[in-house]
């Protein structure tokens, strides 16, 4: 299993690129399924989810092409025909949205056979919605041994759909589903995530009619078929927000190249709360702390635009060293302060009571052995560790290589003292 070891102490200065979300190559991978004519992705992260997921859409009859193109890393994916709508539970549960091919196999052949998606370490995470929202489109579903059965022989029908409160996952895995569909549907209260815009505008630029995408309300007419298209994948707000954080907390001053700094407005408005100095550009952000004391800062993790959950984790460990006590509440999972003993192993005092963390900020970090316990979680480990004195190792690294490409290549590129200890690596679920 590999390890990443991390000298703390030396402050951050450099450029740090940062790559394309994770969250959105995913969905756009998945939605590949929906044309049987080839689907260029530019600015595509190498990640091991983006692995997994292609080979899960490979069993499919997905063919699939990496290189590095004109504009970086590309990923072609072409589905002439789908040769199976199975997608079995040993790749399912090593990631949660894989579940999302059900719509787009549903959609193009009638049928699918996909597994839960199974419980993971940061809450039960159920896939009610997405359910309730294929059947609202017509789709047949039942459910034995752990598999989602579901047919729409005739095809999908436009409908409207309300969903209870905000799912990432279920607005997608909708909008990917009544593309196809016959007629119009209408999605109410919808998450309005940007990845969900990129890929609503993807699916337009393989000839859908999407609107709305941004807003609560999106609107889908649905077509007969999609073509292939170009398509570059969004910056990686999450990896962006992490990296600003990380210079927040190790010190320094980063600048952060490829990004577009609105997308992480409100993590930057806390940054500056917190003391940084913070420069927003076209598309580069710079943060630099550099003998100020870190202020302490409350906040709440909401949809977005608010503040996001998958930065909650990095941003406790800059509170960790600040001076005073901070709270922090996780209003997303039930279950996603899984860092915080962890924390406490470096030496910070965090005390938990339901979905509140009191951060009480102390002086200074001692590196330890931490256990990375999930994908964000390890990247708030990794933070510590820059900030601590003495050797961090951080344990299941495999956590941080589903969403981070080349994390310790970008922080020793700005002079960050970490590398990796090769072992094997196993890959579990969780985001
Ligand atoms: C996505 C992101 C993840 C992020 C999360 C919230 C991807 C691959 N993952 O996850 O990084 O942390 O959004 O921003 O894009 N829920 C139900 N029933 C459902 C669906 C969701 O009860 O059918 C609950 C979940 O358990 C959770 C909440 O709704 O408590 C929000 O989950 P959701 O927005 O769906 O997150 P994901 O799409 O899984």
């Amino acid at each position: 299993m590999d390890r990443i070891a991390i000298e703390g102490g030396s402050p951050l200065f450099g450029d740090i690129p940062i790559s394309g979300a994770k969250n959105s190559a995913i969905k756009l991978m998945a939605a590949s399924l929906l044309t049987s004519e080839p689907i260029r992705l530019t600015n595509m992260p190498r990640l091991a989810d983006t692995r997994l997921l292609g080979r899960l859409l490979a069993r499919f009859g997905t063919q699939i092409s990496e290189s590095d193109g004109p504009d970086g890393q590309q990923t072609v994916l072409h589905t002439p025909e789908i040769t199976s709508s199975f997608a079995p539970y040993d790749l399912v549960r090593q990631m949660r949205a894989s579940f999302n091919v059900l719509g787009p196999l549903l959609a193009r052949t009638g049928h699918a056979k996909v597994s839960l998606p199974g419980g993971c370490t940061i809450g039960a995470r159920p896939v009610d919605l997405h359910l309730k929202a294929l059947e609202a489109l017509g789709a047949h579903i039942d459910m034995h041994e752990g598999y989602v059965f579901a047919q729409a022989p005739r095809g999908l029908k436009g409908a409207e759909i309300e969903f209870p409160f905000v799912s990432v996952g279920a607005t997608e895995h909708a909008l990917m589903a009544a593309v196809l569909a016959h007629g119009t549907t209408v999605m109410k209260n919808c998450a309005c995530e940007p990845e969900i815009a990129d890929l609503a505008e993807c699916l337009n630029a393989m000839g859908a009619k999407v609107s709305g995408q941004g807003t609560t309300t999106i609107v889908v007419e649905g077509v007969t078929s999609l073509h292939g298209t170009d398509w570059s994948v969004i910056c990686d707000r999450i990896e962006a927000g992490t990296y600003a954080v990380a210079g927040a907390t190790a010190g320094g001053e980063v600048r952060l190249t490829r990004v577009r700094p609105e997308l992480i407005a409100i993590l930057l408005d806390k940054l500056v709360e917190a003391g940084c100095e913070v420069e927003r550009g076209t598309d580069t952000v710079t943060i630099r702390r550099k003998d100020a004391k870190i202020r302490p800062v409350d906040l709440t993790t909401d949809v977005y635009p608010g503040f996001a959950t998958d930065l909650q984790a990095q941003f406790m460990a800059l509170m960790t060293l600040a001076d005073g006590e901070s709270v922090i509440r996780e209003t997303i999972f039930e279950n996603r302060f899984m860092h915080v003993p962890e924390l406490g192993r470096l030496g910070a005092d965090i005390r938990v009571t339901g979905n509140e963390a009191r951060v009480h900020g102390v002086a200074e970090l001692r590196g330890a052995q931490v256990m990375a316990t999930d994908l964000r979680a390890s990247a708030c480990l990794v933070i510590a560790g820059l900030a601590a004195r003495g050797e961090t190792i951080v344990n299941r690294v495999y956590h941080l290589d589903r969403g981070f490409e080349n994390l310790e290549g970008k922080l020793s590129a700005c002079g960050a003292n970490i590398k990796r200890l090769k072992g094997d690596t196993p890959i579990m679920e969780e985001e």
